[in-house]
């Protein structure tokens, strides 16, 4: 496996892969990787040549109040699990040369940017788009992978991939969660074992809403009541937002009719955590 830190020696690197006529499959990631990232890299080999992982804790994504100094690292052990996995090249650049003192371009995603987790973290998703459009510009994948934990990221992703033309394929892989259910984030180990424990009524919560629009409910505030009634027993729990939209476009749904997404985000002392599932009556 190779670690490349320049982004002209990843360009170039690219540049030659494509010339032998092989498809580069991108996982971008913010590194202190769990199963949840690991099976990205499994699900990419199965569809390119030549597997590059980024790992760049991206400060463009985190407000000033957010936890990018906190942000776990461990560059050491991350080489070691993605090497396992059979990843080829780790892409591992320097903030100052992505975004050098001079900078100023971003790239937005109007609207969709706005709702669910960009009401609590306006600046996010902006910092998403501008750090995903550079990876593509030098690593030049032919497809990129992401996980539906971060169903809303996704979702921004490919509207970007297509109202920019990036001529990049974008995979979603299913979420890996822990064995009570929670989904793996690098950001669980923020949590005490108390704030562990309740944490797991995100994930129940869901598959209660799931069951009951499974039996005929068709009302989204009814499904949000359920959801928030059953978080609002766990004393630690303050709830960030619970909405139930379109999966494919993020818009609200009052009246629950083929496929849904249902998403939100909770927080447990300082630790914001996120899920979602999508539910298809068909
Ligand atoms: P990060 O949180 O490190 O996640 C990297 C990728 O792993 C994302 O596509 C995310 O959705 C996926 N992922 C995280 N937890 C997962 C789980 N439990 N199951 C399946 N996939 C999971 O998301 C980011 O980094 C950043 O915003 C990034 C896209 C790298 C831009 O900086």
């Amino acid at each position: 496996m190779r670690i490349i830190t320049s982004i002209k020696k990843m360009q170039s690197l690219s540049s030659q892969i494509h010339l032998q006529g092989k498809r580069i499959g991108l996982v971008p990631t913010m590194g202190f990787l769990h199963e949840g990232h690991l099976s990205l890299i499994r699900e990419i080999k199965r569809h390119c040549d030549v597997t590059v992982m980024s790992i760049f804790v991206n400060p463009t994504q985190f407000s000033p109040s957010e936890d990018f100094a906190d942000y776990p690292r461990d560059f050491v052990r991350d080489k070691k699990l993605a090497e396992a996995e059979g990843c080829d090249i780790i892409f591992y650049p320097d903030a100052k040369d992505i975004y050098p003192g001079n900078y100023l371009t971003y790239v937005t995603v109007e609207k969709i940017s706005y709702i669910l987790c960009g009401v609590s973290r306006p600046i996010h998703f902006r910092g998403v788009a501008t750090i995903v459009a550079k990876l593509f510009n030098i690593v030049k994948p032919q497809i990129a992978i992401f996980g539906q934990k971060d169903a809303q990221q996704a979702i921004i992703i490919k509207k970007m991939v297509n109202d920019l033309n990036f001529d990049v394929e974008i995979l979603v892989a299913p979420i890996v969660r822990e064995k009570d259910g929670l989904a793996k984030s690098s950001r669980n180990t923020y949590l005490s074992p108390e704030m562990r424990r309740q944490a797991s009524v995100l994930f129940q919560s869901l598959k209660a809403a799931e069951q009951k629009i499974l039996s005929g409910e068709t009302d989204a505030a009814a499904i949000k009541a359920l959801i928030k009634n059953k978080i609002a027993e766990k004393p630690a729990a303050v709830i960030d937002y619970i909405e139930i939209v379109n999966p494919e476009t993020l818009e609200h749904q009052a009246e629950i009719q083929g496929s849904v997404l249902i998403a939100l985000a909770v927080r447990f002392g300082k630790t914001r955590l996120i899920d979602n599932i999508v539910v298809d009556k068909k």
